[in-house]
């Protein structure tokens, strides 16, 4: 399984043999490059784009558009990972129609899947885009398009009931999301145990980001994976690089060898012909 082009009917041969499912985010032709070199398994164009790539403070302002542009970089980059690129705030709340138009788009340019927020009430638009093959990865719990309702980025499912964040209601949602046919489903930023009963409950693979380890698979953002941000990370995350500390290393680097004139050295100098 390794090196084969990894397809939408993997993924519950993964869930049922209890192979866990690795998934990334990326922006860019080399980084999706490294990941898929690498083995893993799903390339997402995060809306999350917006936050560490744009400098925005959510998600909320990134545009179709916008996933369109990165999504073509990776899409030039990736030979064996799924590829699956986020329907991003507005671009399919409005209708079933006009996620159909929006998901085709991305599709078009290359996306295997798309992913959607939201639960029972996105269950008809899941439906709408299944209907006509294109396949849907849901996303549950922690939704950043959720930021004004959850009142910041908030751990979910915390609370008992069946109010929207409320443990019952996740319940239903993630229900309501694989009966819609949706192929797989993040659950983010809920209580392990939550997920767990999720992924118990539900027979599509769920992939966690800070909702514990007994989700089929799990998925971080690169910059956080990579420490690539400036910023402290959640403490679902794991930098398992330091690129911003190397990044700055190397840059200071570069502007004193500049100042001291120690850069560009004879090797890095092109001489001339002799006539
Ligand atoms: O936009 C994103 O990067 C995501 C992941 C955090 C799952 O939705």
């Amino acid at each position: 399984m390794a090196h084969d082009k990894v397809r939408i009917t993997d993924l519950p041969l993964m869930k049922a043999s209890g192979t866990p499912i690795t998934m990334l985010t990326a922006y860019d032709y080399p980084f999706a490059k490294i990941f898929d070199q690498a083995g893993i398994d799903i390339l997402l164009i995060g809306d999350s784009l917006g936050m560490v790539v744009q400098g925005a403070d959510s998600t909320l302002p990134v545009t179709l558009a916008d996933v369109m542009y990165h999504l073509r970089m990776v899409v030039r980059a990736r030979r064996r990972a799924l590829v699956v690129a986020d329907l991003p705030f507005l671009s399919y709340q409005v209708s079933p129609e006009q996620a159909l138009r929006s998901a085709g788009r991305l599709i078009k340019e290359g996306a295997e899947a798309v992913k959607l927020e939201g639960g029972t009430t996105m269950a008809a638009t899941i439906r709408r885009l299944v209907d006509v093959d294109i396949p849907v990865m849901g996303h549950i719990g922690l939704t950043p398009q959720s930021i004004h309702r959850m009142g910041g980025h908030r751990v979910q499912g915390r609370q008992p009931g069946r109010a929207a964040g409320c443990r019952e209601r996740l319940l239903e949602d993630a229900t309501a999301v694989e009966e819609a046919g949706a192929f797989s489903i993040v659950l983010e930023g809920m209580p392990a145990d939550l997920a767990a009963e999720i992924t118990n409950k539900l027979t599509i693979p769920t992939i966690g980001i800070g909702a514990g380890p007994s989700c089929d698979g799990q998925v971080l953002v690169m910059h956080d994976m990579l420490g690539l941000t400036q910023d402290s990370v959640p403490r679902f995350v794991k930098p398992y690089a330091s690129l911003w500390q190397e990044v700055a290393a190397a840059t200071s680097s570069y502007i004193r060898e500049v100042r001291e004139r120690t850069f560009p050295a004879p090797q890095h100098c092109y001489s001339s012909k002799k006539a």
